[in-house]
């Protein structure tokens, strides 16, 4: 039962006892009864506005106006293709041209004029479930549009919370899949308390013929969709839709609340912020919220609404902890948080020293640029030592022959940009990687960490791989890597 109904109950509860019982115990049970019906009565529908409409992963401003009003939403369904991932296109279905659709912004006893408009382009007709609807079918059969045209209804929203949104026309997990669904928020009376910085994050995923990377335009694959093995997994429906320049942004002492949905169509996703942790989540979009959560269930048609405070800066990785579908299928985006370390919450790295369990001894590291080891090794031993290097450190990216994986990693089995420049080749490894590169033609933009090898480990695994899968290129030596260094 929603507030507003339960809190109706209560009054005329408390006011039937009124008559029972004395006056004085009377006069004071109803100032609790008025006080608590003042917190949550949405009270009457006054006026009327247009709802502010946002792409992901914007959301509209808080709602001010302390009172009900009728909410005109026009949202219009458009076909067209797009890249799901570089170099690979879908043919997506949306509410509002963007996947997830437009962030709807509600106050609870709205009245909400809903005008679903279907492109004059649409090849399919197209409806809108919201689950923040009360009634037969989220609105779906109220709903059903043909190409250029439109449909009207209205609905109430009774209850606060964050709610899903999505197509329900036959086949209802085809247009899902295409990408039809999005947020709707339901404020309470009073509202959400604030925060300095709101975002929309949503997960989908999709099932193409081809497997994931190939490029090209995709169909939509009913076959992969009815078995539940994605070839994409994503965040607002591009691979890297959040990274990169494309990053959320925070800065150090603010707070951070994050509208998450999961539009599926079959996944249940695991949220996590990998380095934070959320102060409080209101499970399922509702009103309960729990606090200092790690990870969060978000079920398929399902949202939940996360809020922390940033303390210290950095990136920040979001993923679905089903974690082959961050780094290998697309659910990953960052929030990139900027201002002044606070070394007590997070040091950094502090040091770095050989570990040799077995001699019972722990050597300390000089400094970067002095070799633990010896300075001179012939060809073979560096092929064999690095041959070690590359299956620890490289070998789960890059892969056992070098060959990478497609628009996720790049290949070092004849690959250009690893032969091109010995110099750039020894700083990626000693320094990590990241942002737009070529390579055999093939746009790369994916994260190389910095990998803290030894200066004679950096020697043999590039020997290796520079001598390794039809690459051929001289020897790297450990004179080479601190001239690296100290050119850095
Ligand atoms: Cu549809």
């Amino acid at each position: 039962m929603n507030p507003s109904k339960r809190n109706r109950r209560l009054s005329l509860a408390i006011l039937g006892l009124g008559v029972l019982l004395p006056a004085a115990c009377s006069t004071e049970s109803a100032p609790t009864a008025n006080a608590s019906a003042r917190s949550t009565d949405p009270g009457p529908v006054v006026g009327e506005e247009r709802a502010i409409l946002t792409a992901p992963p914007m959301v509209p401003p808080p709602i001010t106006r302390d009172h009900a009003t009728k909410l005109i939403v026009d949202l219009e369904v458009r076909e067209f293709v797009s890249e799901i991932a570089d170099g690979v296109d879908y043919t997506f279905w949306t509410f509002g041209g963007s996947v997830p659709g437009s962030f709807i912004r509600t106050r609870v006893g709205d009245v909400v004029e809903f005008n679903l408009h279907n492109a004059p382009d649409s090849k399919m007709p197209h409806n809108i479930d919201l689950h923040a609807v009360t009634g037969p079918g989220g609105g779906a059969a109220s709903s059903f549009t043909a190409p250029g045209h439109t449909s009207q209804f209205s609905f109430q929203v009774l209850n606060p919370g964050l709610y899903v949104y999505h197509c329900a026309t036959a086949p209802v997990g085809m247009h899902i899949a295409n990408g039809m669904y999005g947020l709707i928020l339901v404020e309470p009376v009073g509202g959400l308390p604030p925060v300095d910085k709101e975002y929309y994050v949503m997960q989908g995923d999709f099932y193409t013929e081809g497997p994931y990377g190939e490029e090209g335009l995709q169909p939509f694959s009913m076959e992969k969709a009815l078995t539940e093995i994605p070839d994409y997994v994503v965040f607002n429906g591009k691979v890297g839709a959040l990274v990169g320049d494309d990053a959320l942004s925070a800065d150090v002492g603010e707070t951070v609340r994050l509208f998450v949905g999961n539009g599926g169509p079959n996944l249940l996703s695991s949220f996590h912020v990998i380095g934070e942790i959320f102060d409080r989540v209101h499970q399922e979009g509702g009103s309960t919220a729990n606090e200092n959560v790690q990870t969060t269930l978000v079920p398929a048609g399902g949202a939940t609404i996360a809020e922390f405070k940033v303390e210290v800066p950095g990136t920040f990785i979001m993923v679905d902890h089903s974690i082959f579908r961050a780094f290998n299928k697309g659910a990953l985006g960052m929030l990139t948080v900027g201002g002044a370390e606070d070394t007590l919450v997070y040091s950094g790295k502090q040091d770095d020293r050989i570990y040799q369990p077995e001699g019972g001894a722990v050597q300390v590291m000089p400094g970067k640029g002095v070799a633990a080891a010896p300075a001179t090794r012939t060809l073979e031993e560096r092929l064999a030592l690095g041959e070690r290097a590359y299956q620890a450190n490289c070998m789960a990216c890059h892969q056992t022959n070098g060959q990478g994986i497609p628009s996720a990693f790049p290949p070092l089995a004849k690959s250009d940009y690893l032969m091109a420049d010995k110099a750039r080749s020894i700083q990626t490894v000693i320094k990590g990687l990241s942002g737009p590169i070529e390579v055999n033609g093939k746009a790369f933009d994916s994260v190389m960490p910095m990998l803290n090898l030894s200066d004679d480990d950096v020697a043999n695994v590039l020997t290796y791989v520079r001598n390794s899968w039809g690459n051929q290129g001289d020897m790297v030596t450990v004179n080479e890597v601190q001239a690296a260094r100290a050119a850095h």
